[in-house]
């Protein structure tokens, strides 16, 4: 079966440059990518391939190729649905905020309404492929909502879980470790297995696509992610002990990762893991294992999510403290609030949660971060004290205690200390010499993600504190 006409529902991180990278690399299938988002989808289709509404190396000049030619955003979800062969779910599914399975279940709303929306429209035979991360049997679900109608359209559930990184997207996808398509092995699964492996085939290698059943697939997205975030945590708990001993997180990092057993990668001590998933799809596991009756397991992983927790706050505590335990109306400047470097996604990101320690003490926060705006910091911290219980009136006035720039050196004039919370490449070219002459003395650095140079800040006067350095 050769696919001809894609839909993918959520042109969010996954959907856009997904799908982007398809229609790049298969100019004779049809991609549409729909939302329910008009802005989202107006900034897809702005003429300004800088208003995307994803930063992503690259992403602009795959968009810029492709976009009218086979790929199309659209709010248009109905139409786009019926034509497809193909129907990527790619919508978001994050932690539950309400109800059964609160703050550690995975909200599949979401996806459930795409299921329905998808069985209401179909009037022919479709293949639907789950894009977003979703819990081990989300299939069955699935089937059973699609089937509902007993219309007699045949849908075969496929699971493709997502696993490129932000910053990276599109050298992920160009370049993947590998594709995961999980399908039933059945004869009709089996020709829906091979149609998707066929797209992917257009630029990957036999050897990079991977096929399993459905529960393997959908079970190895939880399960990647677990192990990538362990990895973080552990050195990262181990950070605290290297600056109680004055050992160097990064020279045992490196000490451990040559060993080609555990390898050298995802070993960078820091503030603490964010973004969208890690601890997300954690919660998720650990919920799973607590709905299969396996506590020992639960708890394992979620230490995981604790020490991820207890880093951000160990970050916090620490400023506090050498800044004479007092930041009660000091000037501290974060260099980046993304939660990761070539990315403006802020979603969990570490600032957040070190900033709202850091308010809830007196301090001042002046923030510059070269892609995030005002606004989404803003909301940012306006939504955590929200879901925090905070009064409207408590908000607007903490609010007040946050400001944000779009120059460095105004964030950095005046300032007690500089907290580095994303690891931009430009922190490292600024003038540190005359940002020492324009901050308070004693001038600190604390640098959450060790980018700085600590000798020569140390040098120029700084007190410099990295992670894990005694
Ligand atoms: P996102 O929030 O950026 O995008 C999701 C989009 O889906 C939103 O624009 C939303 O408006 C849209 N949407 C919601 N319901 C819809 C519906 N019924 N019809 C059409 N559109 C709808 O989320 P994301 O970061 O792209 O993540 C999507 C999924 O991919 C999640 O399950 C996530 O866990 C997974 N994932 C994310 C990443 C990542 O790096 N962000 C990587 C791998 C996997
Ligand atoms: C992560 C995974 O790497 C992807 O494979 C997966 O597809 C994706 O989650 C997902 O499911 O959403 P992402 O969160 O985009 O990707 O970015 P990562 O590079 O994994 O970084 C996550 C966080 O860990 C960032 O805050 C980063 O700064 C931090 N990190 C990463 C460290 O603190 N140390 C490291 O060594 C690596």
């Amino acid at each position: 079966m050769k696919i001809k006409n894609i839909c993918c529902l959520g042109a969010g991180y996954v959907g856009g440059p997904t799908m982007s990278v398809i229609a790049l690399k298969c100019p004779e299938i049809k991609v549409t990518v729909v939302d329910l988002n008009e802005a989202r989808i107006a900034a897809w289709n702005d003429d300004n391939l800088d208003n995307l509404p994803v930063y992503e190396p690259r992403l602009a000049e795959v968009v810029g190729e492709a976009r009218g030619r086979n790929l199309f955003f659209s709010t248009d979800v109905d139409a786009a649905i019926d034509a497809a062969d193909m129907i990527f779910i790619a919508v978001n599914t994050p932690t539950k905020t309400y109800g059964e399975g609160k703050g550690m279940a995975a909200d599949l709303k979401f996806v459930e309404l795409c299921a329905r929306q998808i069985a209401r429209i179909a009037k022919n035979d479709k293949i639907i492929v789950e894009k977003s991360t979703l819990p081990v049997r989300t299939a069955e679900t699935l089937q059973t909502i699609l089937d509902s109608t007993g219309n007699g359209v045949h849908f075969e559930v496929l699971s493709n879980p997502e696993f490129l990184a932000e910053g990276t997207a599109i050298e992920d996808l160009f370049n993947a470790d590998r594709v995961l398509i999980g399908g039933k092995q059945t004869p009709k699964g089996k020709v829906a297995i091979q149609a998707l492996v066929d797209v992917y085939a257009h630029w990957l290698t036999p050897k990079q696509i991977l096929t399993t059943n459905v529960w393997s697939s959908e079970l190895s997205k939880l399960t990647a992610n677990a192990f990538l975030a362990q990895r973080i945590s552990s050195i990262n708990a181990l950070s605290a002990l290297c600056e109680a001993t004055e050992a160097n997180v990064d020279e045992v990092a490196n000490a451990i990762g040559t060993d080609s057993r555990i390898g050298p990668k995802f070993l960078k001590a820091s503030v603490g893991f964010g973004g969208s998933c890690f601890q997300k799809d954690i919660l998720n596991l650990v919920y799973l294992c607590r709905f299969f009756n396996l506590p020992e397991v639960a708890n394992y992983w979620e230490q995981v999510i604790i020490l991820n927790d207890y880093q951000k706050y160990r970050f916090a505590k620490k400023i506090i403290s050498s800044l004479f335990n007092t930041v009660s109306d000091k000037k501290i400047t974060f260099l980046g609030w993304a939660f990761k470097k070539d990315t403006n996604d802020t979603r969990e990101s570490a600032a957040i949660y070190v900033a709202d320690h850091l308010i809830e003490d007196g301090a001042q926060i002046h923030v510059y971060d070269p892609k995030v705006s005002e606004a989404k910091i803003k909301a940012d911290m306006s939504y955590l004290w929200e879901l925090n219980g905070l009064t409207e009136h408590k908000i607007t006035a903490k609010l007040k205690q946050l400001f944000v720039y779009k120059t460095p050196m105004e964030a950095l004039d005046q300032a007690h200390a500089v907290a580095v919370l994303t690891e931009w490449d430009e922190f490292k070219t600024y003038d540190w010499k005359s940002i020492y002459q324009n901050m308070y003395k004693p001038a600190f650095v604390f640098d959450g993600r060790n980018i700085l140079d600590a000798d020569k800040l140390t040098t120029i006067g700084f007190q410099v504190k990295g992670i894990g350095k005694g």
